[in-house]
Order: C-alpha cells, then sequence, then structure tokens
C-alpha cells in the first residue's frame, strides 16, 4: 500500500510549514511529513516553502536576509490569517523535537533552486545526526547538485530527485547518481513510467496528490508514497 506524507504539514486544513499543520499530521497518523528548509542570515534552518515570506507572513523579505530573531515576529498563516491565532515559521529543530519520539518519516525539501544557501546540506545534516533521525529521513531537492552534495556528506540518509518535468529514463538517471528515490510531479506518472523508475530500483514518491481519483489511481499504480495536502483524505481511501 501507497505511504501517505502530508505535504508541507497538513497543509489543506492548517497554515503550510507550521508547527500546527505538523501536530495535525502526527495526530491523524500518517507515514510522512515533507516540508521545505531554507537557511537564514543567522545560519537558522527554518521551514518555509518560498524564498521571500511575502505570500505567507504578514511581511515581505527574503529569509536569507533577516536573522531567526527577525523572521520569528511574523505570522506565517498564509490563507488562514485570523482562524488559527499567530502560527511562527518553525525552525527545523522545533519540527525534530516534535518528531524525535514518533515513527514518523520526515522529507526534508532543501529548497536551493534559487539561493544555493552554501552550508545548508551540511547543516541539515548534522542536525539529523544530532537527534538520531538517519533511518527516517529523505533528502530530496530540485537541485540535484544539492542532492549529491548530501551524499558526500552522509551517504547512509535516503535522497531523491524531485522533478516537475516529464524526464525520460527518470529511474535510470536517478539510479545511474546512486539516488534511491525519485519525487516526480504526480500528472507525469503513466504505468509505463512507474514500471522503469520501478525496475530501475526506485523508490516512487510523488507530490501533489490532492484529489480522490488521484489518490486512487496512483496507489493502483504502486507508488511508494503520496504526497498531498489533505492527508486525511489519503487515510479514508487507503486504510
Ligand atoms: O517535495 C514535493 C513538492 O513539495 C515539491 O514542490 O513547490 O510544493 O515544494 P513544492
Ligand atoms: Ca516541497
Amino acid at each position: 500500500m501507497s505511504k501517505i506524507f502530508a505535504h508541507r504539514g497538513f497543509s489543506g486544513k492548517y497554515p503550510e510549514n507550521t508547527m500546527l499543520a505538523f501536530e495535525k499530521a502526527v495526530e491523524i497518523g500518517v507515514d510522512g511529513i515533507e516540508m521545505d528548509v531554507h537557511l537564514t542570515k543567522d545560519n537558522v534552518l527554518v521551514i518555509i516553502h518560498d524564498e521571500d515570506i511575502r505570500r505567507t507572513c504578514d511581511g515581505e523579505g527574503l529569509v536569507r536576509d533577516m536573522t531567526y530573531d527577525e523572521l520569528k515576529k511574523f505570522d506565517a498563516s498564509a490563507s488562514f490569517r485570523g482562524v488559527y491565532g499567530f502560527c511562527g515559521i518553525p525552525t527545523l529543530r522545533e519540527y525534530f523535537e516534535l518528531v524525535k519520539d514518533t515513527d514518523v518519516i520526515t522529507n526534508i525539501e532543501l529548497k536551493t533552486g534559487i539561493f544555493e544557501y552554501p552550508t545548508i546540506e551540511q547543516r541539515t545534516i548534522d542536525m539529523i545526526k544530532e537527534y538520531g533521525l538517519e533511518d527516517r529521513i529523505i533528502l530530496s531537492s530540485f537541485n540535484h547538485f544539492t542532492v549529491k552534495r548530501c551524499e558526500e556528506i552522509a551517504p547512509e540518509i535516503k535522497r531523491g530527485f524531485l522533478s516537475e518535468s516529464w524526464l525520460i529514463d527518470y529511474g535510470k538517471y536517478t539510479a545511474a547518481q546512486n539516488v534511491q528515490c525519485c519525487h516526480p510531479i504526480h500528472c507525469s506518472l503513466t504505468k509505463e513510467i512507474v514500471d522503469e523508475m520501478h525496475s530501475a530500483g526506485c523508490e516512487i514518491n510523488t507530490w501533489t496528490v490532492n484529489e480522490y481519483k488521484d489518490i486512487e489511481r496512483l496507489s493502483a499504480l504502486g507508488v511508494d508514497a503520496l504526497i498531498g495536502n489533505f492527508p486525511d483524505r489519503m487515510i479514508e481511501k487507503l486504510r
């Protein structure tokens, strides 16, 4: 059966990438949680999707230009502003404190597509090791050089290549780079493509699976994990 991963936490019902969204995902019993990580000006690993806080917070500016003390004052409630009260931008450390004693798998997406944050891989891996979470992490990125840097630092931690494109031989490409997981956009997955990835020995974790029809189709194709904003729908359909 496909594993159920909450995308940016339980972001269909709670503000994305906030502790509230992560707590609610753990509460309903997901197998895993996906999240996005950036680095502040003073080198704190924070969980937020965009480089600029404007879309999700009550302010604006680049994460990399602000210290964590500056960033933590903003409300990251996004479209849920006023519904659940103040929801700050979490640090990766706060998140690890939540999941350290659970069996939840964490997919950390390193957001190095625009700014590379030169030390982000090392800092993330140092913290994973500090918490002893090596066996319950998947490190992924659209920046495949980031994924390779993770391999150099900690080959024992599982890695995934993200892509929004319909790649030819995605499985072969991934396996040739010694990466264990393909993280394709869900609409690109046909039976042939799923079979190619599995034949190459890759695990397939696809996103962003929100509709019931897609949950049914992709689980029937044997995709390893479905990453979606409504993990409650996936639980209803798959368990
Ligand atoms: O990691 C899967 C998915 O989250 C990638 O796209 O833009 O939602 O971070 P995005
Ligand atoms: Ca993401």
